[in-house]
């Protein structure tokens, strides 16, 4: 047969109901204030860029070590748990579809808060699995129908995503206690001294925590993330995985950032400070802003689609979600001073054009 005249041969037909998850714009061109991916606003400490020379200039021939075993010990060191503990991840993304696969199914339902990164009911939806949402009322208070348990498992960013607030730990304790597996996303940890879920949770046979280099370590490029959890579920995680999931550049990247640890929490102190001031910043330019422990705050202003369009003509790119409950808002990524000083002056700006 002609091979214009074979028709492709049809996916499964669950894709064709399925929505894809809508990664942050990466404008092409030079020129832009990036505000809108929450990735680290900083170059690279000294012992990353290090790190990838030595790797690139020899051993990109060879395979990369299936279980990243020299950065697991180096997790387990700094989180206090065993190398058997961690399994390493291209990205926490990944993690998080693993454990999608692992869990998630028909008759196997995700709980998840609204509003929370939208990637989860994405990953349900992959795998068959109902999303069972539980809108927020309060941003700092679980509602009360999540403890009912209903679920196989719950993904739940601590800090939150999108807003940036923090569910108190006692919080997190009784969801531990109340269902399935809690998944405790900890994209944002490092941006939220003194609130450690990890140290309350670290132990608990129904709770995986998960960590990212893309934030606090600046190596969204490289695309390196974590679970730490019971050794049993990480062990059943690692079936799931690539053989080679995570590339020898990437491994030893993240090696290299560990080894950077002051620098990089020099600068996440300097995030933490600038988070302070854009708060106080935009509150008086009419914003509100609930007070957030992440690398970004939430500004809602009755005029933010408009403004996000506006700011977005400047170049100053910042997050609008369409997404249920963060319509009234734009997620705005901390970043250098300067950067930081360009959005309020955009925004300045754009309030006397009309
Ligand atoms: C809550 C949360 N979890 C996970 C991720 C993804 O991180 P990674 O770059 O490690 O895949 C993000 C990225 O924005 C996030 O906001």
């Amino acid at each position: 047969m002609n091979s214009n005249q074979k028709t492709s041969p049809s996916p499964r037909p669950f894709l064709d109901g399925l929505e894809a998850y809508v990664p942050g714009e990466q404008p092409r061109g030079g020129g832009w204030v990036k505000l809108n991916t929450n990735e680290f606003p900083y170059p690279a400490a000294p012992q990353v860029l290090e790190a990838i020379r030595r790797e690139a200039a020899d051993t990109v021939r060879i395979y990369p070590d299936p279980t990243s075993t020299a950065l697991r010990e180096k997790l387990a060191q700094r989180n206090g748990v065993e190398p058997d503990q961690i399994l390493v991840g291209n990205g926490s993304d990944e993690i998080l579809r693993l454990i999608a696969h692992a869990f998630l199914g028909p008759d196997r339902p995700l709980a998840m808060v609204l509003p929370t990164y939208t990637l989860y009911e994405v990953l349900a939806s992959q795998f068959g699995a109902e999303t069972r949402i539980h809108k927020l009322i309060d941003l700092e208070r679980l509602p009360d129908s999540i403890y009912k348990g209903d679920w196989t498992a719950c993904f739940l960013p601590a800090p939150n995503a999108q807003i940036g607030t923090a569910f108190p730990i006692r919080q997190l304790e009784r969801l531990a206690n109340a269902g399935g597996l809690l998944v405790l996303d900890g994209a944002y940890i490092d941006f939220a001294p003194g609130y450690d879920p990890l140290k309350e949770l670290k132990d608990h046979p129904a709770v995986i925590h998960t960590r990212t280099f893309s934030k606090s370590f600046g190596l969204a490029g490289v695309r390196v993330g974590c679970a730490i959890g019971p050794k049993p579920l990480i062990a059943a995680l690692h079936k799931l995985r690539d053989s080679y999931n995570v590339n020898r550049l990437s491994q030893a990247a993240a090696i290299g950032a560990l080894e950077g640890a002051d620098y990089y929490a020099a600068r996440c102190a300097e995030i933490i400070e600038s988070r302070k001031m854009m708060t106080r910043e935009l509150e008086k330019r009419g914003f509100v802003v609930p007070e957030s422990h992440g690398n970004f705050v939430f500004a809602r202003r009755a005029d933010a689609p408009a403004l996000y369009e506006k700011l977005k003509a400047r170049k100053i790119l910042v997050r609008y979600f369409r997404h249920s409950g963060l319509e009234g808002g734009m997620r705005i990524t901390i970043g250098t001073p300067e950067e930081n000083q360009a959005l309020l002056d955009g925004i300045d700006a754009i309030g006397t054009e009309c």
